[in-house]
């Protein structure tokens, strides 16, 4: 048999994507639309999300479909992410691809967002499969989590309160940076000195043993009230334009060692020194030289290109190839779910 043709459809957050995606690494078509009305409310709004999704959708697929002048009628499976996300936002994606299974008379794949992010790397890299520890970091989710194989999954960590992306996001609404955030951020500390401001490392305490339930997680919103304390001060004292991009530099600085430690800690306890970074953040230069250089030579890092580390469709189609492959097909009355459960993510114990 030759490998399957999946469509991949993608709306949870503010990105319109489609794929055409042949067995588990040919993309063929891969279109992603970003979406700009957000700009100027600071941050994504999920009912303009949903309606930008709508009128997007129909041009997607067709771009996604035209380079190899294919048909909805070729495809071998209708994927599409179920959740996680904005509930009207994945609403969009559902209805579409369950209504183009039905007329085509192929299976419905649901993909978990969150998962598909895991997949990323292994779309550009097949060595980029399980064992690995993964860092997932989104606007929405930090996890920290082994693969044991694909489908299988231990999370070790998670945020408590704020994802990182999120982290970003505030940040640079904090700092009159534009959105979206994490890349103002990250363009802003390129130009500051991190020494000048130090930020707290939020649940980073160096004499903590694996035993203690803040071992592997994340908190960042203290780290967010830090940097707005220090922005007042340097606001009112008339210094903030000329402290900017030191204080990103601190604050990018002070999430990343956070991040770097917490995923060495899960080297260390699971003794599996692959690391895989999925997830929006992942895109962050800093957040990858230095996870790269502290994982030395003994450790491997798994990464996908920017365009494959935000939100598109080529993953979901990824994804689904290996749910497909298990025979795992979606009813035709499948829902979007804005918290649906990571599958074969078993909690915590080392
Ligand atoms: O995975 P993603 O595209 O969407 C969600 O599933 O949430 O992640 C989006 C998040 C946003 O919070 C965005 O600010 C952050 O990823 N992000 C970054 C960078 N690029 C995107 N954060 C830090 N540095 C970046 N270069
Ligand atoms: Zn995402």
């Amino acid at each position: 048999m030759t490998a399957p043709l999946i469509l991949g459809i993608e709306t949870s957050c503010d990105e319109t994507s489609a794929a055409l995606l042949r067995g588990e690494a040919e993309i063929l078509g891969h279109s992603i639309l970003s979406q700009d009305v957000h700009a100027i409310y600071g941050g994504v709004v999920p009912e303009l999300a949903a309606r930008e999704h709508l009128s997007a959708l129909d041009d997607v697929v067709r771009a996604a479909l035209e380079p190899s002048r294919s048909s909805l009628a070729d495809v071998d499976a209708v994927a599409v992410t179920a959740g996680p996300g904005l509930i009207g936002a994945l609403l969009v994606g559902v209805c579409w691809a369950k209504a183009a299974a039905f007329a085509v008379d192929r299976p419905l794949v649901a993909v978990h967002h969150m998962e598909a992010h895991l997949f990323s790397p292994s779309l550009e890299d097949l060595e980029a499969t399980p064992p690995f520890v993964a860092l997932l970091v989104s606007g929405g989710h930090t996890l920290l989590l082994h693969a044991e194989a694909w489908g299988r999954y231990r999370l070790l960590g998670e945020t408590r309160d704020d994802a990182a992306g999120e982290a970003f996001d505030k940040a640079a609404r904090v700092l009159d940076l534009p959105y979206p955030g994490g890349p103002s951020v990250e363009k802003a500390a390129r130009e500051g000195d991190a020494t000048r401001h130090r930020f707290p490392r939020p649940m980073l305490k160096s004499r903590q043993d694996p035993s203690d339930p803040s071992y592997f997680d994340f908190s960042f919103s203290g780290l967010k009230t830090a940097l707005a304390a220090r922005v007042e001060e340097l606001r009112a004292a008339e210094r903030l334009e000329e402290e900017r991009a030191h204080v990103a530099a601190g604050f990018q600085e002070a999430v990343v060692d956070t991040l770097v430690s917490k995923t060495l800690r899960a080297v260390e306890a699971t003794g599996c020194s692959r690391v895989l970074l999925g997830g929006g953040v992942s895109a962050n230069r800093a957040l990858k030289w230095e996870m790269e250089s502290r994982l030395g030579v003994d450790g491997r890092l798994f990464t996908a290109s920017p365009r494959l580390s935000m939100d598109n469709a080529a993953m979901i189609a990824r994804a689904a190839s290996f749910r497909l492959s298990r025979g795992e097909i979606a009813d035709p009355e499948l829902n979007a779910d804005a918290t649906l459960p990571f599958p074969g993510l078993e909690r915590r114990a080392v």
